[in-house]
């Protein structure tokens, strides 16, 4: 039978022609209940159309009484509404790893309807490969073509895939002519691991450099269905800059001016890690206003405000897991991706985001989070203590090691109802011991180097909104006269009273 159009060109291993089917049937090929191993790391290179067919098939099974219609999804990251969205509203997910920011997931989690593992995202593949996770089932993985000799082209993101296709059972691939295939050539796979205790040092010494070659490797023998698609990634826009992250970007250029002038940084700076949302967004439009020339990247994803850093001229190379871009900034990306392809390596999230390479680069981080406390202890997941947002990402694995840790919040959210910086936070993602930089709209707070009660000081004067520092001050004040433990002073029984009073009365 010839190939559906566009799909030859593609498809050039001539042994998989036969296994080319339509998404419904390879859905069928998923057994209820299996471990399934998606690709897909911040709604770019996701498979499209077998997860929706999938969800279709478990919501009628759910419809005609079969209530364990689920499967397991391990994924890279945070996928898209025809994943995350389609599979969570079907109450097809039984357990989802390790991130995810599909506003349905995060309903069916909070709302105790689906498990969900939040994972620091370099751990995941060591540890699916140790067994800890249960057997994968099959991958499904999303591809820009297939060579001849069976070598895979990869697409928009890498993550996990290299992983999910040597350990499932069985694997599915999606072919997306949506894909540019220029994308040939913009990654590197590195060789297969060796686990401790015969694990080998990561050679990577700049950002720039490659330990391994461009394709995915997968053994033809476990293919069991090749899927043709021809949709888009997520392409989430970004809100514009405003002037709080205006703001909170040019306190960052003003302080790492300074870490220039006093000698703890080189001009160009060290290579920029930038989390995921709006303001880590805006961080990076703000550098590309600022002084610093021929900076480089190496970080887990790269979003709208780096490629314009890229154009520019100002960041001269990044390395990353995915791209996470725009719809204007995709077209741009593809128009020109000759270009992008000489300034961008996509890499595996094991390597993107392993602790020996951010430490040996010595990476300057900068993640967004929810709130800290006054003693620099960082809450990046959770909404007043229980409900997940999305999930720790990257964000641990670069804040615990890199050169410098900054996080970055407006001082206020929810329309001033909720102060970002608490007396204590409601959850703990980074310790107060790997949180050096704390950044909001009204200023930066350099913690280095201090105490617990000299990190308080500095944070309310420096970070908190003004309507909120009284309170923030007579709670340390009365923390210090307590005479218990002035190390960290707390009142353990108002500790946690202003979440406590916005859930009760939408006011902190
Ligand atoms: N209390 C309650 N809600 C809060 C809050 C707080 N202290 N701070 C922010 N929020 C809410 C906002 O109101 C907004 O809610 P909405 O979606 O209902 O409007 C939401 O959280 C997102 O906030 P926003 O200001 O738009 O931030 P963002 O897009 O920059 O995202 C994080 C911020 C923390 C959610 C996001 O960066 C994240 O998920 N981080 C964790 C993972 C990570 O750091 N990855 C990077 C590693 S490479």
């Amino acid at each position: 039978m010839p190939l559906p159009q566009g799909l030859a060109q593609r498809l050039q291993d001539p042994a998989l022609h036969a296994l080319v089917m339509g998404a419904q049937e390879a859905a069928a090929l998923i057994k209820v209940g299996a471990n399934v191993g998606m690709s897909g790391f911040t709604g770019a290179g996701h498979p499209k159309a077998v997860p929706l067919a999938l969800a279709a098939r478990l919501a009628a099974l759910h419809a005609a009484g079969q209530r364990d219609a689920r499967v397991s999804v391990w994924t890279g990251a945070s996928t898209a509404p025809e994943l995350d969205g389609a599979l969570a509203q079907a109450l097809g997910i039984e357990m989802r790893l390790p991130y995810q920011s599909d506003p349905t997931c995060r309903l069916r989690i909070n709302a105790g309807q689906m498990h969900y593992t939040d994972l620091h995202l370099s751990h995941v593949a060591p540890l699916a490969r140790s067994g800890a996770l249960g057997p994968l089932d099959v991958a499904v993985i999303e591809v820009v073509g297939i060579l001849p000799d069976g070598r895979l082209i990869p697409s928009t993101s890498i993550g996990n895939n290299q992983t999910w296709l040597d350990l499932a059972e069985q694997v599915t691939l999606e072919v997306n002519l949506q894909q540019n295939p220029a994308l040939q050539g913009m990654h590197d796979i590195e060789p297969t691991w060796l686990e401790p205790p015969h694990s080998q040092p990561l050679a990577l010494r700049h950002p720039r450099e490659r330990i391994g070659q461009p394709f995915l490797r997968c053994d033809p023998a476990k293919v069991i269905a090749v899927v043709m698609t021809d949709h888009p990634d997520r392409h989430t826009l970004f809100t514009p800059p405003d002037d709080v992250s205006a703001q909170i970007a040019k306190h960052i250029v003003d302080f790492l001016q300074n870490e220039v002038a006093c000698g703890r940084m080189p001009p160009e700076l060290l290579p920029l890690q930038s989390g995921v949302g709006n303001i880590a967004n805006a961080v990076m439009a703000g550098l590309n206003q600022g002084p610093f020339e021929h900076m480089t990247a190496y970080t887990e994803v790269l979003q709208d405000g780096m490629l314009a850093m890229l154009r520019s001229g100002k960041l001269a190379f990044a390395s990353a897991t995915a791209l996470s871009l725009s719809p204007q900034a995709a077209a741009e990306f593809n128009t020109h991706i000759d270009f992008y392809r000489e300034r961008i390596v996509l890499r595996t999230q094991e390597i993107s985001n392993h602790p020996e390479l951010i430490r040996r680069l010595g990476v300057i981080a900068m993640n967004a989070m929810i709130e800290a406390d006054i003693y620099g202890n960082v809450n990046s997941t959770h909404i007043m203590g229980s409900s997940i947002m999305n999930g720790i990402g990257g964000s641990g694995d670069f804040a615990r090691n890199a050169y410098l840790s900054i996080f970055m919040t407006p001082s206020l959210a929810k329309g001033g109802k909720i102060s970002c910086i608490v007396p204590m936070v409601s959850h703990h993602d980074h310790t107060e011991h790997d949180v050096q930089v704390i950044v909001t709209e009204h200023g930066l707070a350099d913690l280095r180097g201090l105490a617990p009660t000299q990190r308080a000081e500095r944070i309310v004067q420096q970070c908190a909104h003004p309507n909120f520092r009284p309170g923030l001050r007579d709670y340390m004040a009365r923390a210090q006269r307590s005479g218990t433990g002035l190390h960290t002073p707390h009142l353990l029984d108002e500790a946690l009273s202003w979440h406590s009073r916005y859930v009760k009365t939408g006011q902190m």
